[in-house]
Protein backbone atom coordinates (compact mmCIF):
# COMPACT_ATOMS: atom_id res chain seq x y z
CA UNK A 1 0.00 0.00 0.00
CA UNK A 2 1.82 3.35 -1.22
CA UNK A 3 0.30 6.49 1.03
CA UNK A 4 1.18 9.85 -0.22
CA UNK A 5 1.66 11.65 3.00
CA UNK A 6 2.29 15.82 4.59
CA UNK A 7 3.50 17.48 7.11
CA UNK A 8 3.14 20.89 8.04
CA UNK A 9 2.84 21.28 11.57
CA UNK A 10 5.84 23.89 11.86
CA UNK A 11 7.70 25.25 9.44
CA UNK A 12 8.60 22.45 7.32
CA UNK A 13 5.90 21.77 4.20
CA UNK A 14 7.09 18.14 3.67
CA UNK A 15 5.65 15.20 1.70
CA UNK A 16 6.57 12.06 1.00
CA UNK A 17 5.36 8.38 -0.55
CA UNK A 18 6.04 5.52 1.94
CA UNK A 19 5.09 1.74 0.86
CA UNK A 20 3.60 -0.41 3.48
CA UNK A 21 4.81 1.68 6.51
CA UNK A 22 8.62 0.84 6.23
CA UNK A 23 9.81 1.94 2.49
CA UNK A 24 10.49 5.48 1.52
CA UNK A 25 9.68 6.01 -2.30
CA UNK A 26 10.03 9.50 -2.01
CA UNK A 27 10.87 12.33 1.04
CA UNK A 28 10.33 15.68 0.19
CA UNK A 29 11.21 19.01 2.80
CA UNK A 30 11.20 22.37 2.15
CA UNK A 31 12.30 23.98 5.19
CA UNK A 32 11.22 27.95 5.94
CA UNK A 33 14.04 27.74 9.09
CA UNK A 34 16.03 30.53 7.31
CA UNK A 35 12.64 32.75 6.98
CA UNK A 36 11.95 32.35 10.65
CA UNK A 37 15.93 32.86 11.87
CA UNK A 38 15.43 36.49 11.28
CA UNK A 39 12.64 36.76 14.48
CA UNK A 40 14.64 34.10 16.35
CA UNK A 41 12.00 31.84 16.32
CA UNK A 42 8.70 30.56 13.66
CA UNK A 43 6.43 33.32 13.35
CA UNK A 44 3.04 31.48 13.10
CA UNK A 45 1.22 33.69 10.46
CA UNK A 46 4.66 33.71 8.27
CA UNK A 47 4.82 30.05 8.41
CA UNK A 48 0.98 28.98 7.37
CA UNK A 49 1.65 31.64 4.49
CA UNK A 50 4.74 29.39 3.69
CA UNK A 51 3.20 26.35 3.67
CA UNK A 52 0.30 27.70 1.28
CA UNK A 53 3.23 28.43 -1.10
CA UNK A 54 4.93 24.99 -0.70
CA UNK A 55 2.71 22.67 -0.29
CA UNK A 56 1.59 21.92 -4.19
CA UNK A 57 5.13 21.78 -5.52
CA UNK A 58 6.25 19.64 -2.65
CA UNK A 59 3.38 17.11 -3.47
CA UNK A 60 4.46 17.25 -7.02
CA UNK A 61 7.61 16.28 -6.08
CA UNK A 62 7.19 13.51 -3.92
CA UNK A 63 5.12 11.51 -5.97
CA UNK A 64 7.26 12.57 -9.02
CA UNK A 65 10.16 11.18 -7.46
CA UNK A 66 8.51 7.58 -5.88
CA UNK A 67 7.91 7.42 -10.11
CA UNK A 68 4.28 7.49 -9.48
CA UNK A 69 0.80 9.83 -10.63
CA UNK A 70 -1.20 11.35 -8.18
CA UNK A 71 -3.84 8.62 -8.96
CA UNK A 72 -1.37 5.69 -8.87
CA UNK A 73 -1.35 6.36 -4.52
CA UNK A 74 -3.79 4.32 -2.52
CA UNK A 75 -4.16 6.75 0.02
CA UNK A 76 -3.41 10.35 1.65
CA UNK A 77 -2.43 11.11 4.99
CA UNK A 78 -1.68 14.72 6.85
CA UNK A 79 -0.46 15.35 10.37
CA UNK A 80 -3.69 16.88 11.86
CA UNK A 81 -2.34 17.54 15.71
CA UNK A 82 -0.82 18.88 17.47
CA UNK A 83 0.77 21.86 16.58
CA UNK A 84 0.34 25.80 14.97
CA UNK A 85 -3.26 25.18 14.16
CA UNK A 86 -2.78 27.41 10.50
CA UNK A 87 0.04 25.69 9.65
CA UNK A 88 -1.62 22.04 10.12
CA UNK A 89 -4.82 23.62 8.46
CA UNK A 90 -3.04 23.95 5.30
CA UNK A 91 -1.45 20.64 5.08
CA UNK A 92 -4.57 18.63 6.20
CA UNK A 93 -7.10 20.69 3.87
CA UNK A 94 -4.82 20.53 1.28
CA UNK A 95 -4.61 16.49 1.12
CA UNK A 96 -8.15 15.87 2.27
CA UNK A 97 -9.04 17.98 -1.07
CA UNK A 98 -6.45 15.44 -2.65
CA UNK A 99 -7.92 12.39 -1.20
CA UNK A 100 -11.40 13.76 -2.01
CA UNK A 101 -10.71 14.12 -5.43
CA UNK A 102 -9.24 11.06 -5.84
CA UNK A 103 -12.08 9.21 -4.18
CA UNK A 104 -9.30 7.99 -1.86
CA UNK A 105 -8.90 7.09 1.71
CA UNK A 106 -7.92 10.42 3.96
CA UNK A 107 -5.58 9.33 7.41
CA UNK A 108 -5.09 11.92 9.87
CA UNK A 109 -1.74 11.47 11.71
CA UNK A 110 -0.76 12.88 15.14
CA UNK A 111 2.56 14.49 14.79
CA UNK A 112 3.98 12.82 17.45
CA UNK A 113 3.18 9.70 16.92
CA UNK A 114 4.61 10.25 13.42
CA UNK A 115 8.23 10.90 15.20
CA UNK A 116 7.52 7.93 16.80
CA UNK A 117 7.24 5.84 13.10
CA UNK A 118 10.07 7.31 12.16
CA UNK A 119 11.84 4.56 13.48
CA UNK A 120 9.93 2.13 11.96
CA UNK A 121 11.50 3.54 8.52
CA UNK A 122 14.71 3.03 10.08
CA UNK A 123 14.93 -0.68 11.78
CA UNK A 124 12.47 -2.90 9.60
CA UNK A 125 12.79 -5.37 12.81
CA UNK A 126 11.28 -2.96 15.12
CA UNK A 127 7.80 -3.79 16.75
CA UNK A 128 6.37 -2.58 19.53
CA UNK A 129 5.84 -3.29 22.78
CA UNK A 130 8.90 -0.76 23.25
CA UNK A 131 9.74 2.44 25.45
CA UNK A 132 10.18 6.00 23.54
CA UNK A 133 11.67 9.11 24.89
CA UNK A 134 9.72 11.39 22.39
CA UNK A 135 11.71 15.03 22.61
CA UNK A 136 11.04 17.74 20.19
CA UNK A 137 10.34 21.73 20.47
CA UNK A 138 6.30 21.08 21.39
CA UNK A 139 6.83 18.24 23.74
CA UNK A 140 9.33 16.08 25.78
CA UNK A 141 7.78 13.19 27.05
CA UNK A 142 7.93 9.04 27.78
CA UNK A 143 5.30 6.90 25.82
CA UNK A 144 5.05 3.24 26.58
CA UNK A 145 4.14 1.97 23.10
CA UNK A 146 2.11 -0.66 23.61
CA UNK A 147 1.09 -1.48 19.89
CA UNK A 148 1.09 0.93 16.63
CA UNK A 149 -1.89 2.79 17.69
CA UNK A 150 -1.90 1.84 21.57
CA UNK A 151 0.08 4.62 23.36
CA UNK A 152 0.67 5.73 26.68
CA UNK A 153 2.19 8.91 28.00
CA UNK A 154 4.08 7.43 31.26
CA UNK A 155 6.24 10.66 32.13
CA UNK A 156 6.94 13.73 30.45
CA UNK A 157 7.77 17.67 31.16
CA UNK A 158 5.41 19.52 33.55
CA UNK A 159 6.64 22.60 31.36
CA UNK A 160 8.51 23.39 28.71
CA UNK A 161 9.66 20.69 26.15
CA UNK A 162 13.49 20.25 25.87
CA UNK A 163 13.70 21.47 21.95
CA UNK A 164 12.12 24.68 23.56
CA UNK A 165 14.87 24.89 26.44
CA UNK A 166 17.43 24.08 23.32
CA UNK A 167 15.90 27.51 21.44
CA UNK A 168 15.84 29.46 24.47
CA UNK A 169 18.94 29.00 25.33
CA UNK A 170 20.18 29.39 21.88
CA UNK A 171 18.36 32.63 21.65
CA UNK A 172 20.44 34.14 25.11
CA UNK A 173 23.73 32.52 23.87
CA UNK A 174 23.32 34.24 20.83
CA UNK A 175 23.94 31.71 18.37
CA UNK A 176 21.09 32.04 16.34
CA UNK A 177 17.83 29.58 15.64
CA UNK A 178 17.41 26.65 14.76
CA UNK A 179 19.04 26.51 18.48
CA UNK A 180 19.26 23.02 19.43
CA UNK A 181 21.90 22.24 16.34
CA UNK A 182 23.70 25.31 17.20
CA UNK A 183 24.20 24.53 20.91
CA UNK A 184 25.06 21.13 19.94
CA UNK A 185 28.14 22.30 17.80
CA UNK A 186 28.89 25.31 20.18
CA UNK A 187 29.40 22.66 22.64
CA UNK A 188 32.00 20.14 20.82
CA UNK A 189 35.19 20.15 22.89
CA UNK A 190 33.63 22.21 26.39
CA UNK A 191 34.23 21.24 29.75
CA UNK A 192 30.58 19.80 30.73
CA UNK A 193 31.85 20.85 34.64
CA UNK A 194 32.34 24.40 34.21
CA UNK A 195 28.98 25.55 35.24
CA UNK A 196 26.86 24.28 38.34
CA UNK A 197 23.14 23.58 36.60
CA UNK A 198 20.19 22.01 38.75
CA UNK A 199 18.51 18.93 37.49
CA UNK A 200 15.31 18.87 38.39
CA UNK A 201 12.64 16.63 40.69
CA UNK A 202 9.23 16.23 40.48
CA UNK A 203 8.16 14.84 44.43
CA UNK A 204 5.95 11.47 43.88
CA UNK A 205 6.29 11.87 40.08
CA UNK A 206 9.58 10.07 39.35
CA UNK A 207 8.88 9.61 35.35
CA UNK A 208 8.37 13.42 35.20
CA UNK A 209 10.86 16.22 34.70
CA UNK A 210 10.93 19.99 33.98
CA UNK A 211 13.11 22.27 32.09
CA UNK A 212 12.43 25.45 33.26
CA UNK A 213 14.54 25.77 35.92
CA UNK A 214 17.07 24.75 33.90
CA UNK A 215 16.47 27.40 31.45
CA UNK A 216 16.52 30.46 33.46
CA UNK A 217 19.36 29.27 35.59
CA UNK A 218 21.22 29.39 31.96
CA UNK A 219 19.84 32.87 30.91
CA UNK A 220 20.19 34.50 34.73
CA UNK A 221 24.40 33.12 34.53
CA UNK A 222 23.92 34.82 31.26
CA UNK A 223 22.94 38.25 32.40
CA UNK A 224 25.04 38.33 35.54
CA UNK A 225 28.08 38.15 33.71
CA UNK A 226 26.86 40.47 31.40
CA UNK A 227 25.74 43.00 34.01
CA UNK A 228 29.23 42.41 36.07
CA UNK A 229 31.16 42.57 33.27
CA UNK A 230 32.68 39.26 33.52
CA UNK A 231 33.84 36.59 30.62
CA UNK A 232 31.05 34.10 29.62
CA UNK A 233 32.45 30.95 28.18
CA UNK A 234 29.37 30.19 26.09
CA UNK A 235 31.45 26.87 25.23
CA UNK A 236 31.69 25.52 28.60
CA UNK A 237 27.64 26.69 28.93
CA UNK A 238 26.28 25.52 26.26
CA UNK A 239 28.52 21.62 27.00
CA UNK A 240 26.83 21.92 31.24
CA UNK A 241 24.01 22.96 29.98
CA UNK A 242 23.32 19.67 26.72
CA UNK A 243 24.57 17.83 29.84
CA UNK A 244 21.77 18.80 32.05
CA UNK A 245 19.22 17.99 29.41
CA UNK A 246 20.87 14.17 29.05
CA UNK A 247 20.93 13.85 32.88
CA UNK A 248 17.26 15.16 33.12
CA UNK A 249 15.98 12.54 29.79
CA UNK A 250 17.83 9.35 30.46
CA UNK A 251 18.09 8.15 33.14
CA UNK A 252 14.38 8.12 33.48
CA UNK A 253 14.24 6.32 30.44
CA UNK A 254 16.37 3.82 32.16
CA UNK A 255 13.72 4.11 35.32
CA UNK A 256 11.24 3.55 32.82
CA UNK A 257 12.77 0.57 31.63
CA UNK A 258 12.90 -1.13 35.20
CA UNK A 259 9.43 -0.08 36.10
CA UNK A 260 7.58 -1.53 33.21
CA UNK A 261 9.99 -4.44 32.31
CA UNK A 262 10.21 -3.34 28.48
CA UNK A 263 13.73 -2.97 27.33
CA UNK A 264 13.35 -2.24 24.26
CA UNK A 265 14.20 1.78 23.68
CA UNK A 266 13.79 4.21 21.45
CA UNK A 267 14.65 7.89 21.36
CA UNK A 268 12.56 10.08 18.51
CA UNK A 269 11.64 13.65 18.01
CA UNK A 270 14.32 16.86 17.05
CA UNK A 271 16.04 16.78 20.02
CA UNK A 272 17.08 12.89 19.82
CA UNK A 273 19.57 14.36 17.19
CA UNK A 274 21.67 15.97 19.79
CA UNK A 275 24.96 14.52 19.98
CA UNK A 276 25.26 14.32 23.70
CA UNK A 277 22.03 12.76 24.47
CA UNK A 278 22.31 10.36 21.75
CA UNK A 279 25.93 8.93 23.06
CA UNK A 280 24.45 8.98 26.97
CA UNK A 281 21.29 6.92 25.88
CA UNK A 282 23.68 4.88 23.91
CA UNK A 283 26.02 4.28 26.77
CA UNK A 284 22.89 3.80 29.70
CA UNK A 285 21.85 1.03 27.00
CA UNK A 286 24.43 -1.04 27.31
CA UNK A 287 24.71 -1.11 30.49
CA UNK A 288 21.30 -2.08 30.69
CA UNK A 289 21.37 -4.82 28.12
CA UNK A 290 18.46 -3.29 26.14
CA UNK A 291 18.33 -2.30 22.45
CA UNK A 292 18.18 1.03 21.84
CA UNK A 293 16.88 2.80 18.20
CA UNK A 294 17.48 6.44 17.46
CA UNK A 295 16.24 7.24 14.22
CA UNK A 296 19.14 8.68 11.29
CA UNK A 297 19.52 12.53 11.93
CA UNK A 298 17.49 13.62 8.75
CA UNK A 299 14.55 11.60 10.48
CA UNK A 300 14.74 12.90 13.49
CA UNK A 301 13.55 16.53 12.15
CA UNK A 302 10.01 17.18 11.00
CA UNK A 303 9.28 15.06 7.82
CA UNK A 304 6.25 13.60 5.76
CA UNK A 305 7.47 10.11 5.69
CA UNK A 306 7.72 9.57 9.33
CA UNK A 307 3.72 11.14 8.87
CA UNK A 308 3.14 8.24 6.16
CA UNK A 309 5.07 5.18 8.50
CA UNK A 310 2.35 6.12 11.28
CA UNK A 311 -0.40 6.48 8.64
CA UNK A 312 -0.09 2.76 7.85
CA UNK A 313 -0.62 1.47 10.79
CA UNK A 314 -3.89 4.21 11.35
CA UNK A 315 -5.13 2.88 8.25
CA UNK A 316 -4.82 -0.62 9.30
CA UNK A 317 -6.33 -0.22 12.61
CA UNK A 318 -9.53 1.55 10.75
CA UNK A 319 -8.29 5.64 12.26
CA UNK A 320 -9.31 7.07 8.52
CA UNK A 321 -10.94 10.87 8.65
CA UNK A 322 -13.54 11.93 6.03
CA UNK A 323 -14.23 15.39 4.51
CA UNK A 324 -15.22 16.98 7.80
CA UNK A 325 -11.95 16.11 9.54
CA UNK A 326 -10.78 19.25 11.52
CA UNK A 327 -7.21 19.89 12.66
CA UNK A 328 -6.19 20.50 16.45
CA UNK A 329 -3.74 22.46 18.13
CA UNK A 330 -3.22 20.41 20.94
CA UNK A 331 -4.27 16.50 21.53
CA UNK A 332 -2.62 13.87 23.37
CA UNK A 333 -0.87 11.01 22.23
CA UNK A 334 -3.21 8.44 22.73
CA UNK A 335 -6.72 10.09 21.54
CA UNK A 336 -8.22 9.28 18.68
CA UNK A 337 -8.19 12.14 16.34
CA UNK A 338 -10.11 10.59 13.43
CA UNK A 339 -13.33 12.15 12.91
CA UNK A 340 -16.03 10.35 10.35
CA UNK A 341 -18.94 13.03 11.03
CA UNK A 342 -19.24 16.94 10.96
CA UNK A 343 -21.34 19.89 10.06
CA UNK A 344 -23.25 17.67 7.14
CA UNK A 345 -25.46 16.56 9.72
CA UNK A 346 -26.82 19.80 10.76
CA UNK A 347 -27.55 20.38 6.81
CA UNK A 348 -28.90 16.92 5.82
CA UNK A 349 -32.21 17.48 8.51
CA UNK A 350 -32.69 20.89 5.76
O1 LIG B 1 10.76 17.35 16.26
P1 LIG B 1 11.06 18.72 15.77
O2 LIG B 1 11.76 18.87 14.44
O3 LIG B 1 9.77 19.61 15.71
C1 LIG B 1 8.71 19.43 16.59
O4 LIG B 1 7.91 18.52 16.34
O5 LIG B 1 8.71 20.17 17.60
O6 LIG B 1 11.94 19.38 16.91
C2 LIG B 1 12.46 20.65 16.77
C3 LIG B 1 13.34 20.91 17.97
C4 LIG B 1 13.85 22.33 17.99
O7 LIG B 1 13.60 22.86 19.26
C5 LIG B 1 15.33 22.15 17.71
O8 LIG B 1 16.13 23.14 18.31
C6 LIG B 1 15.59 20.78 18.32
O9 LIG B 1 14.46 20.02 17.96
N1 LIG B 1 16.81 20.15 17.78
C7 LIG B 1 17.86 19.82 18.54
C8 LIG B 1 18.88 19.34 17.66
N2 LIG B 1 18.37 19.40 16.39
C9 LIG B 1 17.11 19.90 16.50
N3 LIG B 1 18.06 19.90 19.87
C10 LIG B 1 19.24 19.51 20.35
N4 LIG B 1 20.25 19.07 19.57
C11 LIG B 1 20.12 18.95 18.24
N5 LIG B 1 21.13 18.50 17.49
Amino acid sequence: MKILAFESSCDETAAAVIEDGRKICSNIINSQAEEHALYGGVVPEIASRGHVEAISAVAHAAVREAGMAFADVDAIAATCAPGLIGALLVGANYAKSLAWSLHKPFIPVHHIRGHIAANLLAFPELEPPFLCLSASGGSSMLVLVHDYTDMEIIGGTRDDAAGEAFDKVARVLGVGYPGGPKIDQLARGGDDTAYALPHSHVDGAPLDFSFSGLKTAVINLAHHAEQKGEPLDKRNLAACFQRAVSETLVPRLKLAAEQTGVHTLVAAGGVAANSRLRADLECMARELGAPIYMPPLHLCGDNAAMIGAQAYYEYLAGNTGTIWQNAFATAEIQEKICQKHGIAKKYAKR
